[in-house]
């Protein structure tokens, strides 16, 4: 019998969402996603998988990812997705990434804009 006090009987998720939750201060020589509002999109995000009934599923926040510029920064495991997620917009097309695999091909962090 598991003794997880969710019954699981071995670690790990389908699908592992980290998006940053950095700040840096007024000033700092970089910018930083909590000021573009990830911290309501990762909220948002694991609400809405929630309700969706997305199983397995992890949503969570992380420290900076190193991609400040481009974000608000989000990656996707197993499939190491980076997002940059403009706003509560983007929500929906990542639900359906974490639902049924389907990369939403126009949110992909880019570095060369
Ligand atoms: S502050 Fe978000 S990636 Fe660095």
């Amino acid at each position: 019998m598991s003794k997880d006090p969710k019954g699981r009987t071995e670690p790990g998720y389908e699908r592992h969402v980290f998006v940053c939750g950095h700040e840096r201060a007024e000033g700092a020589s970089r910018p930083s996603c909590t000021h573009r509002g990830s911290l309501n999109l990762m909220r948002l995000l694991k609400t809405s998988a929630k309700k969706a009934g997305i199983k397995n599923v992890r949503v969570q926040k992380s420290g900076c990812l190193d991609f400040c510029e481009f974000g608000t920064t989000c990656v996707v495991y197993p499939e190491g997705v980076w997002y940059s997620l403009p706003d509560e917009s983007s929500i929906e097309d990542v639900l359906t990434h974490l639902k049924t695999g389907k990369v939403a091909e126009h949110l992909r962090l880019e570095l060369n804009e």
